[in-house]
């Protein structure tokens, strides 16, 4: 593809400052559908357990493997008892041998306290709904309680009723409701009991959970739902990039241990640092998504773990066919086995998948020779010929490599300035394949040699930085300018947990403390731009250069409404626009949205918004246009009816 001589000419500047002049076309623009902005979730060490995924208790099934020994971490003893972990004769299930033996030291209140994942919020407007799993001979009662470990006190107690016996596992549940918010994060749950001395009860899956989003059960923490939500995206590819490659043999991401009752799902080791218990399995990714209503881009792994260990050609097909087995899963009816599988797991309307990438970064960890050799087009050709109308991605991160009509996707970690200079990037790319580009971010701040890209061997910012936020906004441009062939983007990572996280920067960060989710510069930006998603780009004519200001015109056909997306970047001076939209004219309105921040290394942390928000309404002059300017280092988004 040539690049878009159309939007581009000699740069104007007008009575000394930089000026731009837009004459936007209501049709004709190349990119015919829009964008589609998406979301890519990576578990980089409990932004999943601990994070989106609802559950309140940390550790609530002592599961663990080889790499990461069973622990009774961070759970304590309450009245003197004594813990230990214990492989029951009589196992809760195969998937969970291991529970905790709590023997009580003398005559009265046993039990245990758990803090949570660094915290739980309690919250009086809240109801908790909590499960746990006893066996011992036992006929008294069982209290459960949030208590505040700040203030020593109770914030809510239930009563639950016995009995327990010896010789089976018994479930209880429990609602907890609290008279008042607590007065810190500082807060556990006590599960207790009224023992005689030397008693034994063994406890496991021992479960709270606060309201979730859309009350989908087993989900989501709803604060970080209504985060997502608000970016208004479109895609999410699930379950993970190296989260599902696994670290080595034999841990890859299976999802047949990651469906059906929490009771028969073992754990995960994780690529990210730690055993994941795989309540966030295969379904909870599918209900995210529906929450959202975004599409899923169903992520299958490919045959390669993370240290270079490669599946053989003759050893592949059980995982070509596990992914066949997935989608039928998901997709299939009652006649097929695996969808009949998932209507008795309780989902009885099939699932839709459109999406589905072939692994993870395989060009990388010396996986790109078999990859193109025979393990992409292993998976490629099964799957496209059970379901032709899946867009079947590969995952080769570079553009390096095409089969057939697959797309592609791309990932970019860099600087500010190699962004803005990519702008051109996909102008210049021959016309091809679909392109998501799945990841990108800038990770590190500007070196003099802009050619140096990321040095890995330095540290990452630990957040967003403005200047970055805008150098994305403009790659973004870019993309969106070229959307016949990029498909869509997503922002990487998505979720960090600020207690244990091994990534940065971040879309959002969070802890347990709601109040102190952090929504990044990067977030302000997208979220500005996805919530003028556009159905097809617009010509613009135009006699000026980009840069330092960059845009793309566009419209949404279902609201009839035209956008201009700008950002401005390395300019010395305001720039001035003037716009015009085909058939708006002189006293129209139009919303101008306009992002700034103090300085380009101003970011958002707890507690502090940087990016200001200005909102202006301006109305187009005699001749039909919009006039405003825009200061360095801003983004912007002008909207019209038309
Ligand atoms: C709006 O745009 C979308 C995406 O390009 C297209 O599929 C749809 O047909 C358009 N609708 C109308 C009413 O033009
Ligand atoms: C429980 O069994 C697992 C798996 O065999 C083993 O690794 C672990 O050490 C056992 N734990 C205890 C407390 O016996
Ligand atoms: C258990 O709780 C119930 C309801 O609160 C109460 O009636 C009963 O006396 C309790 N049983 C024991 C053994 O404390
Ligand atoms: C929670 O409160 C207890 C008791 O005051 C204290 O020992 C502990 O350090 C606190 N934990 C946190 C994370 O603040
Ligand atoms: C917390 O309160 C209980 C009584 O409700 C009391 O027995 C205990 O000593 C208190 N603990 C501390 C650390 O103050
Ligand atoms: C995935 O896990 C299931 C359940 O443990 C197992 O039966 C199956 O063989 C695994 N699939 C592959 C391809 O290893
Ligand atoms: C920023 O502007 C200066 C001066 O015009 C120019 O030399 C430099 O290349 C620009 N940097 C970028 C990243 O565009
Ligand atoms: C990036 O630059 C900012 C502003 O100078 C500085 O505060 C920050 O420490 C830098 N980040 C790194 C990782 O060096
Ligand atoms: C990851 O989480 C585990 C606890 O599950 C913790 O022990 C470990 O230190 C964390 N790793 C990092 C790098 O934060
Ligand atoms: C559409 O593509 C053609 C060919 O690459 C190019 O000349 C033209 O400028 C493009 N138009 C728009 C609006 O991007
Ligand atoms: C634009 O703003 C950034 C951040 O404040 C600054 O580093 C840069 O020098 C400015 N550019 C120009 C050309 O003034
Ligand atoms: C905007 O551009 C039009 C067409 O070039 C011109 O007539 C008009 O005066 C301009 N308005 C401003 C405020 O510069």
């Amino acid at each position: 593809m040539a690049p878009r001589s159309l939007l581009s000419a000699t740069a104007l500047v007008a009575r000394g400052v930089a000026a731009v002049t837009l004459s936007v076309a209501s049709s004709g623009g190349n990119a015919t559908s829009g964008l589609q902005y998406g979301l890519m979730f990576e578990d980089i060490n409990h932004s999943g357990d601990g994070g989106i995924y609802a559950e309140l208790v940390q550790n609530r099934a002592f599961q663990g493997s080889t790499t990461y020994p069973s622990t009774i971490d961070p759970w304590t003893a309450v009245g003197g008892a004594a813990l230990a972990l214990d492989n029951t004769s009589v196992p809760l299930s195969s998937a969970l041998p291991t529970s905790l033996a709590v023997t009580a030291s003398a005559d009265g209140i046993a039990g245990i306290s758990n803090p949570g994942w660094w915290g739980i919020d309690v919250l009086a407007s809240s109801t908790y709904s909590g499960s746990f799993w006893v066996l011992g001979d036992y006929a008294g009662n069982f209290t459960a309680r949030l208590v505040s470990d700040t203030a020593n006190t109770t914030l809510a107690s239930a009563t639950i009723a016995g009995p327990a016996v010896a010789d089976s596992w018994t479930q209880f549940t429990y609602e907890l409701q609290p008279s008042a918010d607590a007065p810190s994060i500082n807060n556990s749950l006590v599960v207790t009991f009224d023992a005689t001395s030397g008693e034994t009860l063994n406890f496991n899956l021992i479960s709270l959970f606060p309201p979730t989003y859309k009350d989908t059960p087993n989900g989501n923490r709803v604060d970080l739902m209504e985060a997502l939500a608000a970016l208004n995206t479109k895609h999410f590819r699930i379950p993970g990039g190296n989260n599902l490659e696994g670290e080595a043999p034999p841990y890859w991401w299976n999802w047949t241990t990651t469906v059906g009752p929490l009771v028969d799902r073992e754990s995960y080791v994780g690529t990210w640092d730690y055993e994941n218990t795989n309540g966030l399995g295969l379904v909870e990714y599918i209900l995210w998504c529906q929450d959202l209503a975004v599409e899923p881009v169903l992520a299958v792994w490919a045959g390669e773990y993370l240290d270079e260990t490669i599946i053989s050609e003759a050893d592949l097909g059980v995982y070509v066919q596990s992914a066949l087995d997935e989608l039928e899963f998901l997709m299939g009816d009652a006649s097929t086995t695996w969808g009949a599988y998932r209507i008795a797991l309780g989902y009885e309307d099939a699932f839709s998948i459109k999406y589905v990438e072939v692994g993870n970064e395989d060009n990388l960890n010396g996986g790109d020779a078999s990859y193109v050799d025979y393990r992409f087009a292993a998976f490629y050709d099964a799957i496209h010929a059970a379901y032709p109308d899946i867009l079947i991605f590969e995952s080769l991160s570079d553009l390096s490599w095409t089969y057939e009509s697959a797309g592609q996707d791309y990932h970019q970690y860099t600087l500010p300035n190699y962004f803005v200079g990519q702008f051109n990037f996909f102008d210049n790319l021959p016309a091809g394949n679909p392109i998501q580009v799945g990841e990108f971010a800038v990770v590190q701040n500007n070196t003099a040699n802009v050619d140096t890209g990321v040095n890995w061997a330095d540290p990452k910012n630990p957040w967003p930085y403005w200047i970055g936020s805008v150098s994305e906004a403009i790659f973004v441009i870019g993309m969106e300018r070229n959307a016949d062939r990029v498909w869509g983007w997503s922002y990487a990572p998505l979720l960090q947990n600020l207690n244990s996280y091994e990534w940065s920067p971040d879309l959002i960060s969070f802890t347990a403390d709601q109040s102190q989710t952090v929504t990044s510069t990067s977030y302000d930006v997208l979220k500005l731009f996805g919530n003028a998603a556009f159905t097809s780009t617009l010509p613009a004519d135009t006699s000026d250069d980009f840069g330092p200001a960059y845009w793309v015109a566009g419209e949404d056909n279902a609201t009839s409404t035209y956008y201009v997306k700008a950002a401005v970047y390395n300019s010395t001076e305001d720039v001035g626009f003037n716009v015009s939209f085909d058939g708006v004219a002189s006293g129209a309105t139009a919303s101008l949205t306009v992002l700034t921040a103090p300085d380009g290394y101003s970011y958002n942390s707890i507690g502090s918004t940087a990016v200001v928000t200005t909102t202006s309404s301006l109305t187009a002059d005699d001749s039909g246009a919009f006039s405003f300017s825009l200061p360095n280092l801003s983004v912007a988004l002008l909207s019209a009816s038309a």
